[in-house]
């Protein structure tokens, strides 16, 4: 199995000078001021916005003078972003530490072009050749999909006892469950009024009680999402719920009425108990957090209907286009990942806060919170070595107006500098109270506010009189240093297309990061720890056995009084 990309470079003196010029900017810019950089810059506009694939990217605010763009950009072409992007398009394995390809690209282009005799045109070496048997693949289980939602939709599709289906649940966890539910929120306005759906992923059984909670199981449907097959929160609450529809009456021979599963391990599946018909598979070169594109996306395609999911995919693919085409300079996720790493280096320490102005967008936060840390989350490069530069910032946010009375102050006046990124939309139209432009009216202020801030300039006294102590000291209190960066991504609405737009903006950018970074964006190994660890620690809570001799004192004292605590009466 292939390692190793053929095309892209390896980090070289060309790199590390390439490297040095930016933290050289980096340094020097440690005062500059965005308001002046904005009057001095003429063409400063021009360079920092962009419109790409539907969306607006205004990138002005940061403290990014244009010789540091320049500096970033001549990294990126020194660490052949271009290259690296051209080979995870081509399913070379950009996945490096697993060999495999990221391809999740090819989930969004269009379906392959037939000539009369069946055969699809272009295919003029092995890997067009493969890269249309992947196509074809993909198209095969689209249309699977679009079938069985489809009858689904329109009430064809019957539990086991003829009932039609007003109720998904859908199980997953991690990229399993956050595009799906993301998608599903952001397009709830056109989801099908009979459906509802709702997302099961914690183990927790007080999150199972929930999600069935007031659920008939005659009417249910249940998609169980895991790529692996394996993941432990998955495993347990699909048989939790297979249990569940058991206890209603619908056993096994009904189960296919009931329950589909999605995933890459479909031997696993069917050993479940579900039937091959109702298992919707897709390859292990789909990283988990870039599936929604896939299978996974089935909970959408059944909420908003085939062809807006198609539309979905269409404006990702039309983002892909723009990544694969434009030139770095005005290619919309390259500036958004040199941003950021811009601001890794400019403002050590600084996180990334993401704010939805849409409420539809409320679950954007979370779902980049796994793209970007789980992705990005990692500390050795290609060599094995680590890198000698900080990766992944911590994501956080929430959306607004809601997060402007929790975290917003810190943002204008805490000790520390963290850039926004608002995601703002645009609302079709205002209602009898205006909510729609005070939403829009508040993203602006926020980042007017963040930018220009609010002197402290206490009222001067009377002529000849020194200021009032007091009001001085208050104005202190009332200052905002202003300064401080933000992006704006600004959508003029929130359809499916542009939803995809925006999600394949943030992977783009999340990747290109990852190459200027010089680590592994598409594996994962860290989370595997914990998980095999919870699996050897799961037996010792079991009062029936003994502690084995050799337990760690720390973990054997906490073993010991979480087994009284279950033991004691309640
Ligand atoms: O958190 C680790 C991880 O492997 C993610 O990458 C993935 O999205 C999630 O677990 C769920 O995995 P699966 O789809 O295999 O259940």
């Amino acid at each position: 199995m292939s390692t190793a990309p053929r095309h892209p470079r390896a980090r070289d003196e060309t790199w590390n000078e390439a490297w040095n010029e930016v933290v050289r900017h980096a340094r020097a810019a440690a005062d500059a001021r965005i308001a002046a950089l904005m009057r001095d810059e003429p063409d400063r506009r021009a360079r920092l916005s962009v419109d790409a694939a539907g969306l607006h990217l205004d990138l002005e605010c940061h403290r990014l003078p244009g010789a540091a763009l320049d500096a970033l950009l001549a990294l990126a072409g020194v660490a052949d972003i271009a290259g690296r992007r051209d080979a995870m398009y081509a399913g070379e394995p950009v996945n490096f530490t697993e060999g495999r390809p990221a391809l999740h690209v090819a989930l969004r282009a269009p379906a392959p072009r037939r000539g009369g005799d069946g055969s699809t045109d272009d295919a003029r070496t092995s890997d067009d050749a493969r890269l249309r048997q992947i196509a074809d693949e993909v198209e095969h289980t689209l249309a699977r999909m679009e079938r069985f939602c489809e009858a689904v939709r329109n009430g064809s599709w019957r539990g086991a006892s003829g009932h039609a289906i007003t109720d998904v649940v859908h199980v997953g966890i991690g990229g399993s469950h956050l595009g799906p539910q993301l998608a599903c929120e952001a397009l709830a306005a056109c989801a099908h009024p009979r459906l509802r759906c709702r997302f099961l992923s914690n183990v927790d059984p007080q999150a199972f009680e929930r999600a069935v909670d007031g659920l008939d199981p005659a009417s249910t449907l249940v998609v169980v999402a895991s790529k692996s097959w394996h993941t432990l929160e998955t495993a347990r609450n699909a048989q939790a719920l297979r249990r569940w529809f058991a206890d209603a009456g619908i056993g096994p021979g009904e189960l296919a009425r009931h329950m589909v599963g999605i995933t890459a391990n479909v031997d696993a599946a069917l050993a479940f108990g579900l039937a091959e018909a109702s298992i919707f598979p897709f390859r292990d070169w789909v990283g988990g957090r870039y599936s929604l594109w896939s299978a996974i996306g089935l909970p959408v395609m059944l909420a908003v209907g085939p062809e807006r999911f198609r539309a979905l995919l269409a404006g990702a693919h039309a983002m892909d286009r723009h990544f694969a085409e434009a030139p770095l300079a005005r290619n919309a996720p390259v500036l958004l990942a040199l941003v950021s790493l811009w601001n890794t280096l400019a403002l050590p320490g600084s996180t990334e806060v993401v704010v939805p102005y849409s409420d539809a967008l409320r679950s954007l936060t979370a779902w980049l919170q796994q793209l970007q840390m789980e992705s990005n989350g990692k500390r050795v490069g290609r060599d094995g070595v680590p890198v000698p530069w900080n990766t992944a910032p911590v994501v956080w946010g929430g959306a607004g107006t809601d997060v402007q009375h929790s975290v917003f102050q810190a943002l204008h006046q805490g000790t520390s500098v963290h850039p926004v990124d608002f995601v703002v939309v645009v609302p079709a139209r205002d209602d009898p109270e205006g909510r729609g432009s005070a939403l829009l009216a508040n993203a602006l202020a926020q980042r007017e506010a963040l930018l220009h801030g609010r002197e402290a300039s206490p009222p001067a006294g009377d002529a000849g009189e020194p200021p009032d102590a007091n009001l001085a000291w208050l104005a202190a209190h009332r200052a905002c240093p202003g300064n401080r960066p933000s992006s704006l991504i600004l959508l003029d609405r929130l359809d499916p297309q542009r939803l995809g737009a925006l999600l394949a903006l943030y992977e783009h950018k999340t990747a290109t990061l990852g190459w200027l970074w010089d680590v592994d964006s598409f594996d994962q190994w860290g989370v595997e720890l914990g998980k095999s660890l919870a699996s050897e620690i799961e037996p010792l809570l079991d009062p029936a056995r003994a502690l084995p001799d050799g337990l760690a004192p720390g973990l054997r004292a906490l073993v010991e009084r979480i087994r009284a605590a279950r033991a004691a009466p309640r």
